[in-house]
């Protein structure tokens, strides 16, 4: 079925402009003024903006974590996303304890199934890299079409790599062409830190935020990023909070290393003392890296606006409050970290950006999808509108208002860490390679729909660049 959106404002990541656009097989195949087509299906986009579909390239959904399991599946999570824009993700598929990689992606392949709405990919969290795990990574990679591989400088007890590890991950990086996305904290030295506040008695969520200092998440970004150089590979530091990291990644793209950014909504509009919530219900806020102190955020828009981070992944890592979170009501080092943010990522980043006056729409674009597309190898395929993408679409008010609550969003979640705040502009319409998803806001997809991705796996090569 031929459709055409017709009367909108279509918005890239270097464009804004009125056009319409004529979706044909699940593609873009005409852009221009005033299309026709007797057998299409006209969808009225007057007054909207026209975005190409959100790209979350951060995600953890259903997946084994602290001693618990992340409580959005593929059903919700997927479908949360597509209210909020979100129309590609990248999710973790996590290989700890795996006798073998290849069984960790079958297991993660299983889990979207039949589940997913949305277009979705991985990239290849490794738990623990060791001889087994190193020998069948480039062969893994290049057969399940995966370009990014993660390691962690965190979560000594569980992930942590070590900085040996860690630069043989940056070789194998290097060798497949895939960047090597980082967990940037010293998890040793934070497991020190929880000993010391906890001989002490602090068993408050906000013992999270202090034992877990930005010097630590400044130190290991650092770290990482004169591995990754020395293994000429490119690196990508996931959820970025303080002013220690981005300088750092700042220094480092001064001196040409290639080293990309990503932050996330929470800091950009929280901050350190939604910790301290009595009741316990700072435990909402528990994540990792921790909220940081208020100032922090005008750093992170800077960075974000000078184009020295590059993207913003949701984080997506939910647990309920009145259930996993008090795994931890006698010991903040047992609170699950994560919190829920798939849902939110695309209408906070327009609404505190672009309606804000921070950042322009076309800069928002680049944020939320296409910078995303181009690291993680899915563009153009995906993260623009474009003759020959995919017509993954977002139909966008900017003159709606919304309050973000959990009694209306749509996660697995009985709660919102965004709860009460104001957003200007709603995605109302969502289409996935030209089927709706949602529609006028009501959720109208089937559950499978959603198709793997093979991304483009390049051995010896360095993908299409982010440009500044
Ligand atoms: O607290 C967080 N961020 N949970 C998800 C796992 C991670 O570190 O990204
Ligand atoms: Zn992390
Ligand atoms: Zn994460």
């Amino acid at each position: 079925m031929k459709k055409i959106v017709t009367g909108g404002t279509i918005v890239t990541a270097t464009e804004t402009y009125q056009a319409d656009v004529l979706i044909e097989d699940g593609k873009i195949s005409k852009i221009g003024k005033e299309l026709m087509d007797t057998e299409a299906e006209i969808i009225d986009a007057t007054g909207q903006y026209v975005f190409p579909g959100g790209i979350d390239p951060h995600t953890h959904l259903d997946m084994p974590f602290n001693n618990t399991v992340t409580d959005d599946d593929w059903k919700t999570g997927t479908i949360a996303a597509a209210f909020g824009g979100t129309t590609t993700i990248l999710d973790f598929c996590l290989t700890a304890g795996e006798v073998k990689l290849i069984d960790a992606v079958e297991k993660w392949h299983e889990k979207a199934k039949n589940k997913a709405v949305i277009d979705y990919g991985f990239h290849l969290m490794i738990g623990d890299l060791n001889e087994n795990t190193l020998a069948e990574l480039p062969q893994v990679l290049q057969q399940e079409g995966i370009s990014s591989i993660k390691v962690f400088l965190a979560y000594a007890k569980e992930f942590q790599a070590t900085d040996r590890t860690l630069y043989q991950a940056f070789k194998v990086g290097k060798e497949m062409g895939a960047v090597v996305m980082v967990h940037c904290e010293n998890g040793s030295v934070i497991d020190e830190l929880v000993e010391e506040a906890k001989a002490l008695g602090h068993t408050e969520p906000i013992y999270h935020a202090l034992t877990r200092p930005p010097q630590l998440e400044g130190e290991a970004t650092k770290r990482a990023i004169e591995l990754a150089h020395l293994a000429d590979a490119e690196l990508y530091v996931v959820h970025v909070t303080c002013k220690e990291a981005v300088d750092e990644i700042i220094s480092a793209r001064k001196k040409g290393y290639k080293v990309y950014g990503e932050t996330c909504p929470p800091y950009l509009v929280l901050d350190q003392t939604a910790l301290a919530k009595p009741n316990f219900e700072g435990a909402k806020y528990v994540w990792s890296p921790p909220l940081r102190p208020k100032e922090h955020q005008q750093v992170l828009w800077n960075a974000l606006k000078a184009k020295q981070l590059q993207t913003i992944g949701s984080d997506q890592c939910s647990f309920n409050f009145n259930g996993k979170k008090r795994l931890g009501i006698d010991d903040f080092s047992k609170i699950p970290n994560g919190g829920p943010f798939i849902e939110d990522r695309f209408s906070i980043l327009y609404s505190e950006g672009v309606a804000k006056g921070k950042i322009t729409i076309n800069e928002f674009v680049d944020m939320i999808s296409t910078n995303a597309a181009k690291i993680f190898g899915l563009f153009p395929q995906k993260g623009t509108i474009a003759v020959g993408s995919d017509a993954d679409i977002v139909l966008f008010d900017p003159n709606k208002e919304r309050v973000i609550s959990a009694d209306t969003h749509h996660m697995n979640v009985d709660y919102s860490a965004f709860e009460g705040l104001t957003v200007k502009g709603e995605p109302v319409s969502v289409l996935s390679r030209g089927e709706f998803v949602v529609k006028d806001k009501e959720f109208v997809g089937e559950f499978g729909r959603g198709q793997y991705i093979k991304r483009k796996v390049k051995k010896g090569e360095f993908k299409e660049a982010v440009t500044n």
